[in-house]
């Protein structure tokens, strides 16, 4: 399973990096209103630190103004993701752009069939929403399970990219039902590191150590 990074906040992308986990970085514009500094800007630096795909949103509603938009966006690096909405227009520019050879990463996606609906387009990677489910009472992680299915059925080559990750069970359910990848914030990243028997266990074997070698 890839790992992505779900942030604009290039030290965090930077911390993960240095993990040796990284495999891919999506933003959106919420994320990167977030940060200081020019956008574009900020992107191309994330592009630079990760060697990977990197998913840059467009804001236009129309086919025309996400393709302008998508390809400013794609001048910035070779490793840029266009993402788009799961909208009419939004299929419409990612069968255009996926077509010039372009990578396109279709979000906001909430449903089994707006998940076909991408992938009959020929999206690069499909982003369903875990978290904005379960927080209207939704099953989240089912969709993935949907999607998983559908899209074996018929041979889909579209990459389930599960987004709106909460907690690190997501990402456990995510990799038992076989998603390729999951975005996933900074602070779940951290998360899925811990477990009190690993600092139990490890404080026990230095202060062991330290005994043994009479510096306590
Ligand atoms: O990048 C899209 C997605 O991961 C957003 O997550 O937490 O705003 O629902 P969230």
């Amino acid at each position: 399973m890839k790992f992505f990074i779900d942030t604009g906040n290039v030290d965090e992308i930077r911390e993960a990096a240095e993990m040796g986990i990284l495999d891919g970085v999506t933003t959106n514009p919420s994320l990167l209103s977030k940060e200081k500094g020019n956008p574009f800007e900020i992107l191309k630096t994330i592009c630079e630190i990760v060697d990977g795909p990197v998913s840059a949103e467009v804001i236009a509603t129309k086919r025309d103004g996400m393709l302008e938009e998508a390809k400013k966006l794609a001048e910035i690096a070779d490793n840029i993701v266009i993402k788009l909405p799961t909208t009419p227009d939004g299929v419409k520019a990612c069968k255009e752009l996926t077509s010039q050879g372009i990578k396109v990463n279709m979000t906001l996606v909430f449903s089994p069939l707006q998940a076909l609906l991408v992938a009959k387009a020929g999206a690069t990677f499909v982003s369903p929403f875990v978290g904005r489910l379960d927080d209207i009472s939704s099953d989240g992680m089912g969709l993935i399970g949907q999607v998983a299915q559908i899209y074996e059925n018929y041979g889909f080559e579209t990459e389930i990219l599960v987004a709106s990750v909460r907690h690190p069970m997501h990402i456990v359910q995510a990799a038992l039902m076989g998603a390729d990848i999951c975005t996933i914030p900074f602070k779940v990243i951290t998360q899925m590191f811990k477990h009190p028997l690993t600092d139990i266990g490890l404080e026990k074997f230095i202060s062991d150590w330290k005994k043994l070698m009479g510096e306590d």
